[in-house]
């Protein structure tokens, strides 16, 4: 597609921070994309880019193996601006001395900046800054000034004004180092010449009118789960070609208490889409008797719905595309080396490839996910969707222990439901990632009026993340644990133990199947 935006480019030299620091640049309103510290300067000049940001990596510049970039992004003149190991490539390559201490200077710095630079205009002469590195620049290349140093750095950062060349030891991107974003926004500003014109406002706009370039009269069918992601691709797709798109709700019946009908009253009443909601309860549930191990649920729940999916697609007759919501997390594999593959996601396990689609529609693939729902509060979206707590494909399947039953399902959606009720009450669902109650296996004795009881135990989870792949579990105020608890044994039959889970992942995961 043709890009009208102007963009800056963040080339992957394997730091983790990569996508943080592309998502930091939007956030100051110009786009940007990452791809594989490979890109040549040729490529860079083709595709227009306003400027260049070499990410962190874990390597050390004199290593054999360390991914060096093309020389020639020094002089084909696109600013760079290098941070943590794309500082010490820039040092390296163009001359300068890069030193190996023995070491590793890592957390928060005392700096001291140079607020005449370009990078740190504005900024007060003193700050903190976030470092994790063991090499150094010990001596700048030619043509370079030190703009910051600190009492164990002699560069902690450096520019060559008249080539638009910058480069930072410390890590901008992170929110520990004070003013990083203004430090990053004065490279974009005041380097690239940056006009900011990215705004979500305008993408929606836009994504709308490609869409309808691209698709025309034919016809999309798109699986919608009530996620944000699929949710927000529907929408787009339905302003931009209306009734010639048809929604596929595949509702296993493993969704939370009144899920679906929220669901479907969102997108037929109030967007007045085309939506087909499958009922496919029974068929599920009938798949999974006798079902205990979690693999197992997980790899019949993905074929049942596949199975559903391609079966609603055929009634329709022909479709033509498929819609899918795949955002650009999907899209970029990060590690050095992999930042240019680009793989087809699939958002419920595979794609009906099998069907005969002339082709995907993908609205999303340039967005981050905040990004997204910035996207879908400007499409009039309600809040419950747009701020959705991931929830799992498989659904409440993997939070009853062992064998499902329609029983068990019913015990846990009104214990969840509880949970999730107190917690918006007490104003903490944006703060805590992801919540819900478990249906354990376990049963225990006790006593409730003058009787004995020998009832379930339901485990509540709570966690706080910023990717998911390491978690630490939400401190939640135990008088909002307390309500919780004491509403479920109340309210919901069959349970006479609540605990709360404080594990962090890893060694546990978040979900417990
Ligand atoms: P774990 O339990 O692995 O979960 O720490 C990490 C995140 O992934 C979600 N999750 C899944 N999502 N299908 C999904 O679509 C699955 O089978 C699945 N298992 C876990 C989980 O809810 C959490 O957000």
């Amino acid at each position: 597609m043709e890009r009208k935006n102007e963009a800056v480019l963040v080339m992957d030299f394997g730091g983790q921070y990569c996508q943080l620091i592309a998502r930091r640049v939007r956030e100051q309103n110009v786009f940007c994309e990452i791809k594989s510290y490979r890109t040549t300067a040729k490529e860079i000049l083709e595709a227009g880019y306003k400027g260049i940001i070499f990410t962190g990596g874990p390597n050390s510049v004199y290593e054999e193996s360390a991914p060096k970039c093309d020389p020639e992004l020094f002089t084909c003149g696109v600013p760079v601006l290098g941070i943590c190991y794309g500082a010490q490539l820039m040092a390296y390559t163009l001359g300068g001395e890069v030193a190996s201490s023995q070491v590793k200077e890592y957390g928060n710095t005392k700096a001291s900046f140079d607020s005449d630079s370009s990078l740190f205009s504005g900024l007060p002469a003193e700050g903190v800054c976030w470092m994790s590195h063991t090499d150094y620049i010990a001596k700048p290349p030619k043509g370079f000034d030190v703009i910051a140093k600190s009492d164990h750095c002699p560069v902690v950062a450096m520019e060559d004004r008249e080539r638009g060349l910058c480069a930072m030891q410390f890590h901008p991107e992170v929110q520990h180092t004070e003013n990083g974003s203004t430090m990053l926004r004065n490279f974009l500003y005041n380097v690239c010449k940056c006009s900011g014109d990215w705004e979500m406002s305008s993408f929606v706009k836009d994504t709308i009118e490609k869409i309808k370039a691209q698709v025309g009269d034919k016809t999309v069918v798109c699986g919608l789960s009530g996620g944000v992601d699929s949710s927000v691709a529907a929408v787009l797709v339905h302003k931009a070609i209306g009734k010639n798109l048809t929604c596929i709700f595949v509702d296993h019946g493993l969704l939370r208490k009144n899920e679906g009908d929220e669901v479907e009253e969102v997108f037929r009443r109030q967007f007045d889409m085309n939506l087909i909601r499958v009922d496919a309860k029974e068929r599920f549930l009938t798949k999974l008797m006798g079902v205990s191990d979690p693999e197992r649920k997980r790899k019949i729940i993905g074929e049942e719905f596949i199975r559903v999916f391609e079966e609603e697609a055929r009634k329709l007759g022909s479709t033509d595309y498929l819609c899918q919501g795949t955002i650009y997390p999907d899209v970029v594999e990060s590690g050095v080396g992999e930042a240019e593959v680009i793989k087809s996601h699939h958002n419920v396990g595979g794609l009906p490839d099998d069907i005969g689609f002339i082709g995907l529609v993908e609205p999303l693939r340039d967005l981050f996910k905040d990004e997204v729902r910035k996207a879908g509060t400007e499409l009039g979206i309600p809040d419950f969707l747009v701020w959705r707590q991931p929830f799992p494909g498989p659904g409440l399947a993997i939070r009853v222990m062992g064998e499902i039953t329609d029983e068990k399902l019913d015990i846990l959606k009104d214990a969840d439901a509880i949970f999730r009720e107190e917690i918006a009450k007490a104003g903490l669902e944006r703060s805590i990632n992801q919540y819900f109650a478990v249906l354990t296996n376990v049963r225990s004795v006790g006593v409730m009026g003058d009787g004995r009881t020998y009832d379930y135990t339901i485990a509540l989870r709570g966690v706080t993340t910023s990717d998911f792949m390491t978690a630490d579990w939400a401190r939640i105020p135990y008088d909002v644990l307390a309500k919780v608890s004491s509403r479920i044994i109340n309210e919901v039959k069959n349970v006479n133990r609540i605990v709360y889970d404080i594990t962090s992942k890893p060694p546990a995961t978040i979900e417990w199947e």
